[in-house]
């Protein structure tokens, strides 16, 4: 990552976007730090990020990971690995929030359903949505979901992003993506092309400015239409 450059306020959605290999996990994994920049710094509350005992700072961030990790056992014990204090109500909520209620609450066993190594009785989508409701259970002052909605359709992707944005703990939010449909309403999206940032601006700043961003935008709106 080069020239790299901007602030998020809190409670703001960042979006994040670009081409395979562009840097996007590369960037959001720098604020938990699983890596630390070569150059500049990554501030929190102005506190550059590897000052902070790392235990807080892990605390802090509720991190959805490209791919889903889930374990052998019960969903409950997958959510609560987020935060082992939450109770039964305060799991549930996070599966609400997460979209995940709906298919979790019609299995017989609920919450209490098990999970097969690997997650390999629940379709991507699902687990998807259980890695989220794994992060929100924590309640985080920083959210950020690295591709994980990509097995989610448009309209199930949509009320995630509406029950996010009720949050009553106000996250700031990252979201990286690579469909313009689940950033487009972010407060400031950054466009990312091989390291760089080639556009940072909202969706309709970015629409006039920023060719990278446009292509993106028609040819996803090309396939929806086709679709
Ligand atoms: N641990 C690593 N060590 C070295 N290079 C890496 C590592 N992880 C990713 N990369 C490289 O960094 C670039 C950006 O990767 P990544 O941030 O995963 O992109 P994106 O999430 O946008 O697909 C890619 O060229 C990738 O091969
Ligand atoms: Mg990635």
């Amino acid at each position: 990552l080069e020239n790299l450059n901007f602030e998020a306020k809190p409670g703001q959605t960042i979006g994040i976007i670009g081409g395979t290999g562009s840097g996007k996990s590369t960037l959001v994994n720098l604020i938990p730090r699983f890596y630390d920049v070569s150059e500049g710094a990554v501030l929190i509350d102005g506190q550059d990020v590897r000052s902070l005992p790392l235990d807080d700072l892990r605390q802090s961030v509720g991190i959805v990971m490209q791919k889903a990790v889930l374990f052998q056992g019960t969903i409950y014990d997958n959510i609560l690995w987020g935060n082992e204090d939450a109770t039964e109500e305060e799991v549930i909520q996070a599966l609400k929030d997460a979209q995940a209620w709906e298919f979790v609450s019609a299995k017989e066993q609920g919450i209490y359903t098990k999970v097969e190594q690997g997650g390999r009785n629940l379709s991507g989508g699902q687990k998807q949505r259980l890695s989220i409701a794994r992060a929100l259970v924590r309640r985080p002052r920083i959210l950020i979901l690295d591709d994980s909605t990509s097995a989610l359709d448009y309209a199930t992707d949509a009320k995630l992003r509406k029950a996010i944005r009720e949050l009553t703990y106000h996250p700031t939010t990252f979201i990286v993506s690579q469909r313009t449909s689940s950033i487009c309403y972010a407060d400031e999206i950054i466009v990312l092309d091989d390291g760089e940032v080639v556009g940072i601006g909202n969706h309709e700043q970015l629409m006039e400015q920023c060719p990278v961003y446009q292509e993106i935008h028609q040819s996803q709106f090309q396939d929806r239409k086709e679709a």
